[in-house]
């Protein structure tokens, strides 16, 4: 599903990633982990051509992103989902138009788009908040909406970049039981963290990254 071919990247000459090559299949759970300044971020954005590799190829669903056109970028997009530690809602929006938005871009129908919404909503515990605005929300809340948002359109991949970072405990582990769920009904996920607590409540694999270089990957024992 998303596969990594010696990926090197660079910022004015200081490697951010360095020969990188990995593989995740469909329907994985993968944790992405290392320091700060390892990498992880820079590796997300490959994949949904925020960016693109100075050396190597990725493949993400059997396409070249070597190849992909600029103007298909957004369709590449809309196989994703994404969520970002900085919450990025529009604030005049409501929670309900913020998480519809991704489908309206896509051309959803009005009435699809109202049922998969309330749905979505209503299954990361916020089907009372529909008419709310963002700021309003607790940061629990905020970050929850961007789950929906996500996962609204069903992706086949769902990125997120420390969904968690302004979370307490709790909170994390609620968002991490919906990224679970959201895993278990087909969809591919890469998780960006640093917080260990993550990876010790979910025995998933680990992709650890050290400056750009991949250092680790595989199951931790039980
Ligand atoms: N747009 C950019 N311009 C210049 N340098 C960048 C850019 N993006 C990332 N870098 C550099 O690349 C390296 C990797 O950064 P990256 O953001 O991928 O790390 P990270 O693992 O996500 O860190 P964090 O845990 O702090 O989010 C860092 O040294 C960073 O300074
Ligand atoms: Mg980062």
């Amino acid at each position: 599903m998303i596969e990594f071919f010696h990926v090197s990247k660079a910022y004015n000459g200081r490697p951010a990633l360095q020969d990188v090559s990995l593989t995740i299949e469909k329907g994985e759970f993968v944790f992405l982990t290392g320091a700060s300044g390892a990498g992880k971020t820079t590796l997300l954005r490959l994949i949904f051509r925020g960016d693109a590799p100075d050396e190597g190829q990725i493949l993400v669903n059997n396409l070249n992103l070597l190849h992909v056109k600029k103007s298909a970028v957004p369709f590449l997009r809309r196989t994703m989902g994404f969520v970002f530690q900085d919450f990025r809602l529009l604030p005049k929006k409501t929670v309900f138009e913020n998480v519809a938005l991704a489908l309206k871009v896509s051309g959803v129908p009005e009435g699809v788009l109202r049922v998969k919404t309330t749905e979505t909503l209503g299954a990361v515990g916020l089907g009372h908040k529909l008419h709310a605005l963002p700021l309003t929300l607790s940061a629990g809340e905020q970050q929850r909406v961007c789950l929906a948002r996500a996962i609204v359109n069903d992706p086949q991949i769902l990125l997120a970049d420390e969904p968690t970072g302004n979370l307490d405990a709790e909170l994390s582990g609620e968002i991490l039981d919906l990224m679970k769920a959201v895993n278990a009904r087909g969809t591919t996920v890469l998780l960006a963290t640093h917080n260990r607590d993550l990876l010790h409540r979910l025995r998933r694999r680990v992709v650890r990254l050290e400056q750009g270089r991949v250092v680790e990957d595989g199951c931790p024992e039980a």
